[in-house]
């Protein structure tokens, strides 16, 4: 059920430059809402006058023997500036948890064993907790996680608890440890065992989703419903599906990306 609620900072660490990881917990102690993988939640940033709107950010993590949220920020203008200057202790209000997660096995028509999880720059965030979820249900969980540039890679210590991890970047730096190599997601020489994965989950900046679809498309004779879904991050206001200005153009209409998303099938995209 969705709650306005607020969560007090437990932690916040600075993983590089531009990436923070900030641990929630409720104020009240109460246990945390029941969050699916890839649901995501609407922060009000306080005290900063440049951010009137709330901002959504993904569930990275829900640690539930802790009872702790985990959200993976990347700075990038006033709001996530605010954020990332949070002390411990200091509280911030959450709407949560909001829209529609990845399809995970107890939804699904069908049986899934093998399940590739791309992402690609801060888009890796909702992917750790839905690796984790998958893992506990006894699924083969493969990440494969691209950045700009060994320097902004973040978080792969998590990422190697739940499944195998293969790294991209770009600039074709490279990192030990993860079948790293240089280029975009789709060119990993993992991408060549597509066949033998039984769902690709994706989320990231949108050419480099769009280039997944492609690439599954391409590979695929017919892609099978749920086979592949990408987790879009059109701008948003409300995240409650009234405001209208998250919409995007799809097969089946316009459909909102906080309500009716923020995943969706790739055969109901329209790029
Ligand atoms: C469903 C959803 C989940 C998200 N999850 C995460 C997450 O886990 N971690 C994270 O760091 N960010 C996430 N984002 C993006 C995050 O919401 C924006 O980066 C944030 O709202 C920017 O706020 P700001 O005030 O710092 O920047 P603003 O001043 O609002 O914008 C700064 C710059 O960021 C760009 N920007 C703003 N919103 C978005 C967006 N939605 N997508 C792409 N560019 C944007 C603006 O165009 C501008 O160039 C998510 C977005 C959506 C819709
Ligand atoms: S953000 Fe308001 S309808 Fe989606």
């Amino acid at each position: 059920m969705k709650r306005q609620t607020d969560f007090t900072v437990v932690s916040l660490a600075r993983l590089n430059e531009r990436n923070i990881l900030l641990k929630l917990t409720p104020a009240d102690r109460r246990p945390m809402e029941s969050i699916l993988a890839g649901q995501f939640v609407e922060i009000l940033i306080d005290r900063e006058p440049g951010a009137f709107l709330r901002r959504p950010i993904s569930v990275h993590y829900v640690d539930a023997a802790s009872n702790e949220l985990w959200l993976l920020v990347q700075i990038v203008g006033d709001g996530t500036r605010r954020l990332a200057a949070l002390q411990t202790g200091e509280k911030v209000n959450l709407v949560y948890p909001l829209g529609k997660g990845f399809t995970m096995p107890d939804d699904d028509s069908r049986v899934r064993e093998n399940y590739l999880l791309v992402g690609g720059g801060v888009g890796v965030a909702p992917l750790l907790y839905t690796g984790a979820v998958l893992a506990r249900a006894g699924k083969k969980v493969t990440f494969l996680l691209g950045w700009r540039s060994a320097r902004e890679i973040i978080q792969l210590d998590e990422f190697k608890k739940y499944g195998r991890v293969f790294v991209t970047t770009e600039d074709g730096t490279i990192v030990d440890g993860c079948r790293c190599e240089p280029g975009f997601v789709t060119a990993h020489s993992i991408c060549q065992e597509l066949p033998s994965f039984d769902a690709v989950k994706v989320c990231g900046p949108k050419p480099m989703m769009a280039a997944v679809a492609n690439w599954v498309r391409g590979t695929k004779e017919t892609v099978e419903p749920n086979f592949c879904e990408v987790s879009l991050e059109n701008k948003m206001a409300c995240g409650l599906g009234v405001c209208l200005c998250c919409v995007e153009d799809t097969t089946q209409g316009h459909r909102c990306v906080c309500s009716d998303g923020p995943v969706f099938d790739i055969n109901d995209l329209k790029w």
